[in-house]
């Protein structure tokens, strides 16, 4: 699976990757769970957060050991070319003390044996290879090390929006082609065609299309992400010139090619009961043993799977 789409996401400088999808930072149920977590390891404890991007929950648990003075050790690591300190807007210090593992999958953690107190993830596990991944979080957590892992559960109202999300965005970038249509249109008024007005008159078609959509769906933030977009090249046109406005048209598009290709990783990465108990069985075969299985809420809404493990004691 490529991680153009994770890159592409991550260097737009958003910290947490949903439900928050405006990519602020985790809030409600989702940031206080991770916080009493936290809260209740030992002094000086080595986390280590798997597919960490931005490095959201680990900020949490540096807000955490910063207020109970527990001197946690942090940890992040992620397939992916990340880099919070540059990718955030205005991070500050705020991951000073943080160390960052680029290019570095679950299924070979480059660490050594033994060496976490604890091991955690926000929909992070689930995109791995699941027993790979898991053999390997078993193997760096010390005797007694716990995890804890919120993945995508498929009820949840995180995959219903991604569904949702998907199909306005298959709608306008295949069926209405949006950004095709304002293409031709700019092209057919910068070279005087005679078919100008009616390549202006498809385009209010779709436009009208999409405002009548985003009435039944009012917050559907990809159709009034789109319509904005469309209604600022019309109104930028003449301060342009073609060469800009071609390349800042393929920009927009392929945002959304690669928003598209991000919900459809999730989506087919969303956790069913026997996905989960498939997880369980891999723990359990890599000497883990079962503490809970939960469910995660965020304003009181599903948003996920709650896995806790523990490393059997040496
Ligand atoms: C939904 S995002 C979650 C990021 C972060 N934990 C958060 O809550 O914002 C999924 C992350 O998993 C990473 N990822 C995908 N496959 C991975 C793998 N096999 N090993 C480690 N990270 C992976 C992606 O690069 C991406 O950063």
């Amino acid at each position: 699976m490529s991680l153009e789409h994770w890159q592409a996401f991550l260097q737009s400088g958003a910290l947490a990757s949903c439900p928050t999808a405006d990519g602020r930072r985790y809030d409600k149920e989702i940031e206080s769970d991770w916080a009493r977590f936290f809260a209740a390891l030992p002094k000086g404890a080595r986390i280590l957060d798997v597919g960490t991007g931005n490095g959201p929950v680990l900020l949490i648990a540096k807000q955490t050991s910063l207020k109970e003075g527990l001197n946690l050790e942090l940890h992040g690591t992620d397939r992916a070319d990340i880099d919070p300190e540059r990718f955030v807007a205005d991070s500050g210090d705020q991951f000073q003390n943080i160390t960052f593992y680029p290019s570095s999958p679950t299924e070979q953690l480059p660490f050594e044996d033994g060496v976490f107190d604890a091991v955690i993830g926000q929909y992070a596990l689930e995109y791995g290879v699941g027993d790979k991944s898991v053999s390997e979080i078993a193997r760096v957590l010390k005797g007694n090390g716990v995890t804890r892992f919120v993945v995508h559960h498929e009820s949840s109202i995180v995959v219903a929006n991604a569904r949702e999300s998907s199909e306005y965005a298959r709608w306008i970038l295949n069926e209405l082609q949006v950004y095709r249509r304002l293409e031709q249109f700019l092209h057919m008024e910068r070279i005087k065609s005679p078919q100008t007005d009616k390549g202006y008159a498809r385009l209010e078609k779709v436009g009208r299309q999409m405002y009548d959509q985003l009435r039944l769906s009012p917050n559907s933030h990809i159709l009034r992400v789109t319509l904005e977009a469309v209604q600022n090249f019309l109104d930028k046109r003449y301060q342009l010139s073609a060469t800009t406005l071609t390349s800042e048209l393929k920009t927009k598009r392929q945002t959304l090619e690669l928003a598209l290709a991000r919900m459809q990783d999730l989506l087919s990465h969303a956790c069913s009961t026997e996905d989960i108990s498939n997880y369980e069985r891999y723990a359990l075969s890599s000497g883990l043993e079962i503490r809970a299985r939960t469910l995660q809420y965020h304003d009181e809404n599903l948003v996920g799977w709650v896995l806790e493990w523990r490393r059997n004691g040496e």
